[in-house]
């Protein structure tokens, strides 16, 4: 397959390249270098370009007889979106819209979205199910959901073959160390922490004791971003033979606390990191985990690099000879 990976110079896009590409699939990435890093593009062409030159996008499409486009380019700061709505609004909603407008000129019928566990606002239970109520409680939740909206009705008025895939927390590294996470600023707490163990001047907390959880911190799902990057993959053939909308949440379905990743952290640097409590930060859900089972069964996925030790390791590898 020909696939548009547009935010191909970031993070999760930059995985999704390789992936692509080992699986046997030719790769292009579009990217403005916003946030991306030129360096990140390892596999296949590059180019750069905004979604709102919209001349660009429907040229690369043709161009590369692009079939099936991957959209990871977007704000995702949950703080900044509280700040600065109309930034999220146009950069995650219009732009997707641009998007998917020049898809249907051009006749690609396919399109994996990037979501996010933000859609569910407050958790309701557990285990987060694709059922469960999307209420988000901040702009970047709610300009993820609007996408969600969008294509279920692209899907149903134009025929788009749309997967939306909810991410919980993303982390880890290419094993090989070639890309990792690189964000500026950053404000994830597993490339916090092991920046600052490899000697950024970085003041990192523990932001909350007292959360309704085993020992007060934050839980999350954290997922190696390979394994995020494998279900895209089993999400485009399944979207191949299944038309319509489809959505997933990509978790591991277990939950570690903020203390556990910082042990974690501790015993992949292989020294204390004395990380101090600090009070809780706005916005912060006590716990959110997935429910992965759709995803396994209908999707056939399984999270290979599913511990945390594993998805910090990776990390590190990464953190302490950042390549870009
Ligand atoms: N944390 C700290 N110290 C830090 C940074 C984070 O204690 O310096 C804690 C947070 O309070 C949270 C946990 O570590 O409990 C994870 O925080 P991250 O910032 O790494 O990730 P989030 O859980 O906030 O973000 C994730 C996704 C977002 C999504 C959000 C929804 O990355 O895309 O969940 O709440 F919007």
């Amino acid at each position: 397959m020909n696939v548009l990976v547009v935010g191909g110079a970031g993070y999760i896009g930059s995985h999704m390249c390789l992936c692509l590409a080992t699986a046997g699939h030719r790769v292009v990435a579009l990217d403005n270098l916003s946030t991306g890093h030129r360096e990140a593009v390892q596999w296949g062409e590059l180019v750069v370009a905004s979604l709102d030159e919209t001349s660009v996008v429907a040229e690369t499409l043709r161009r590369h007889e692009i079939d099936v486009v991957m959209h990871f380019a977007a704000c995702s700061l949950v703080g900044e979106s509280m700040q600065d709505p109309y930034r999220y609004y146009q950069n995650n909603v219009s732009s997707t819209l641009s998007l998917l407008m020049a898809m249907r000129d051009a006749g690609v019928a396919q399109f994996i979205f990037s979501s996010t566990a933000a859609i569910f606002g407050d958790p309701q239970s557990d285990q987060i199910e694709e059922n469960h109520p999307r209420q988000p409680i901040n702009p970047y939740g709610n300009s993820k959901l609007a996408v969600e909206m969008l294509l279920q009705d692209a899907a149903q008025a134009y025929g788009l073959r749309a997967t939306t895939l909810r991410y919980f927390n993303a982390a880890g590294a290419d094993p090989q160390g070639r890309i990792g996470e690189s964000h500026t600023p950053e404000t994830h707490l597993i490339p916090r922490l092991l920046r600052r163990a490899a000697g950024e001047d970085l003041s990192v907390q523990i932001f909350g004791t007292d959360y309704p959880t085993r020992d007060g911190s934050c839980v999350r799902d954290y997922i190696h971003v390979n394994d995020l990057a494998v279900a895209h993959l089993n999400a485009m053939e399944h979207g191949r033979s299944q038309p319509g909308f489809h959505c997933f949440n990509l978790g591991n379905g277990i939950g570690h606390s903020v203390l556990e990743v910082v042990k974690a952290a501790e015993r992949a640097v292989g020294v204390p990191l004395d990380i101090p409590f600090g009070p809780r930060r706005a916005g912060d859900p006590a716990t959110l985990v997935a429910s992965s089972r759709k995803a396994r069964e209908i999707l056939d996925w399984t999270p290979r690099h599913d511990s945390i030790d594993r998805i910090v390791a990776d990390a590190w590898n990464w953190h302490r000879r950042p390549a870009f």
